[in-house]
């Protein structure tokens, strides 16, 4: 079967940031814990006016410029992202409609946390591998520290906003990212360890759900760890070896950006070098969605992928829910 390649990418974090110092005078909780115990030091938080489809509308302009196209040129959209504008319609939607991209595109979200970039790209790949459109963008955007609830020092640390978008493209000679191998995986029996409980059908608005603040995240932060080091590392391999490759192949690990040892475990599993693993969360937090993307373009922007390297990017997010992909840099 074709393989389609990534022949742009662009990303967007919010100017307003908010360090750990920040935090200190908003909960309990200081500087030195969260450094060591997450390795963040600051994240970009969107302002009241800005949804996940504006800073996507700014992460796709970018990746179409990357790549050379217009929003004409765009047939599909898929959206990763569980912090949408709305319930409906889709941000897939909206953005579509803030781009200019033509009605005869198709244009849709999934839903699959921070994961959700990684399943986007998989439903794009297929859709396109399929023959029925050419030209994609795929985006990974998160608004969760809208979600976050301020007064709990156990999550709200913990996110940042941002947004990250691929051109993906079949039969083109554009230098780019080859889509060699994606392998997801999906656990719904651990989906009560980290969720938004409230303002779905289950728990529909009410003064009563904000009241008991079920409108923002809940999490099992150990439980959560332990499952992200296993289901990175895990499908890591697995990619790897349905890619028909080995470990020593990696030439950098794109991990989730969601705390520094988790990726140092996963990188220490993987039996990877340091500096094969490319770790920006410290400026950031884990943007959920968008982490992946925003760190595949801060790697290539500081010159750590040359041609024929192949890149292995992992993520795992509520679901629970876990990718692993194997990108190859193709430079004419
Ligand atoms: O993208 C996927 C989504 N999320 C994740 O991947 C997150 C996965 N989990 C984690 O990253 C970590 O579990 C956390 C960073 C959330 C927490 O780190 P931990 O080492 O698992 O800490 P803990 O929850 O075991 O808490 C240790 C202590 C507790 O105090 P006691 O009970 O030992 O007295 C907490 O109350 O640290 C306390 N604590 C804090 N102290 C200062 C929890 N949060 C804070 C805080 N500041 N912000």
């Amino acid at each position: 079967m074709k393989i389609a390649r990534i022949t742009g990418f662009g990303c967007y974090v919010p100017d307003k940031v908010l360090t750990n110092q920040d935090l200190e005078q908003m909960v309990d909780t200081n500087d030195e814990w969260i450094v060591s115990r997450t390795g963040i030091q600051e994240r970009h938080i969107s302002s009241q006016e800005q949804a996940s489809s504006d800073l996507a509308l700014i992460s796709a302009t970018n990746a179409l410029n990357d790549a050379g196209l217009c929003a004409d040129d765009i047939d599909l959209i898929v959206v990763g992202t569980t912090s949408p504008d709305m319930l409906f319609p889709s941000t897939g939607c909206i953005l579509q409609a803030k781009l200019g991209v033509p009605t005869t595109a198709v244009c849709l979200d999934v839903s699959a946390a921070c994961s959700g970039m990684m399943y986007a790209l998989e439903v794009a790949n297929n859709m396109l591998r399929a023959g029925a459109y050419r030209k994609a963008l795929v985006v990974g955007v998160d608004t969760l520290t809208k979600f976050s609830d301020f007064t709990d020092r156990n999550t709200c640390i913990l996110f940042g906003d941002g947004a990250a978008t691929f051109v993906l493209e079949m039969d083109t000679d554009k230098d780019g990212f080859d889509v060699v191998g994606l392998k997801l995986s999906s656990d719904g029996n651990c989906a009560d360890l980290l969720k938004i409980p409230g303002c779905g059908s289950r728990n529909p608005a009410s003064q009563d759900v904000i009241d008991k603040r079920l409108q923002y995240i809940t999490m099992d932060g150990q439980a959560v760890y332990k499952h992200a080091v296993n289901s990175m590392s895990g499908i890591s391999k697995a990619v790897l070896e349905e890619s028909g490759l080995g470990l020593d192949d990696i030439s950098l690990l794109i991990p989730h950006q969601a705390n520094i040892r988790i990726i140092k475990s996963v990188g220490k599993k993987l039996k990877l070098s340091s500096d094969k693993v490319f770790i920006n969360l410290e400026k950031y937090g884990n943007t959920s969605s968008a982490s992946v993307g925003i760190a595949l373009r801060e790697a290539f922007d500081t010159n750590r992928i040359k041609h024929g390297d192949n890149i292995v990017m992992t993520t795992f997010g509520a679901g629970f829910t876990t990718a692993g992909g194997v990108l190859r840099y193709i430079k004419n």
